[in-house]
């Protein structure tokens, strides 16, 4: 049965704001100070999923293993560089629509949700001004499990006493929309349908919604 959407919950990076970018940069940063390349590509895999395991997962792309000082070590660097990039965001880098959608499904009554991965979470909405748009924020200071693991999403439809499937997720990741099928809610993916072949609907962005009305 197709339940229609009472909490839309929303990833942040590469959904909501043009971050996605920015962990791609220091990703590739990170890896060519290690003596590897990093492509667009292999950062498909890094995309939704926790710092710690992006580490991992760049490693075995170079080939690399090391032990636990050295890997907080490279996760530390990479998020000095990340927080430089995004200590200068604006609001020119909110993504096309997302502010005239979440406007629009408040004015509905539908209540939003943020459900990221990131720790740098409320740094960016503040900076962005824009964490007064949600009803919660779920991030990766308060879960343990990763995407495509459903905990954030859960965590999320818990918080506003919701049953999951009146959830849809809005995603640009695999692993998100995996975590959002897992947790038995509805999955909007952001960006191609190539890549994001499991999603039941796909967009190339919020604007598109905002376009549908
Ligand atoms: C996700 C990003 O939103 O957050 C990943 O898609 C990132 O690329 C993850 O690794 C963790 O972010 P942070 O800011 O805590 O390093
Ligand atoms: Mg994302």
């Amino acid at each position: 049965m197709i339940h229609e959407m009472q909490v839309a919950i929303f990833d942040l990076d590469g959904v909501i704001v043009d971050t996605a970018k920015y962990h791609f940069l220091a990703w590739k940063r990170l890896a060519n100070s290690l003596g590897f390349d990093f492509s667009e590509a292999d950062n498909e895999r890094l995309k939704g999923v926790s710092r710690m395991r992006s580490l991992e997962i760049l490693l075995e792309i170079g080939g690399l293993s090391l032990d636990d000082a050295a890997k907080a070590r490279l996760t530390d660097q990479k998020n000095d560089w990340y927080v430089e990039s995004i200590s200068r965001l604006d609001r020119s880098e909110i993504l096309p629509g997302a502010t005239e959608y979440l406007q629009r499904l408040l004015g509905r009554g539908i209540k939003t949700a943020i459900g990221s991965a990131s720790k740098n979470t409320p740094l960016i909405l503040d900076r962005l001004g824009i964490t007064q748009l949600f009803d919660v924020v779920i991030d990766g200071n308060s879960v343990s499990k990763a995407k495509p693991d459903p905990e954030v999403f859960l965590q999320a439809a818990d918080a506003l006493h919701i049953a999951p499937e009146y959830c849809v997720v809005f995603e640009d990741a695999e692993a998100g929309i995996e975590a959002a099928r897992r947790a038995g809610m509805g999955s909007v993916g952001i960006g191609s349908p190539g890549t994001l072949k499991d999603a039941d609907v796909v967009v190339a962005g919020l604007w598109q919604l905002v376009l549908l009305g």
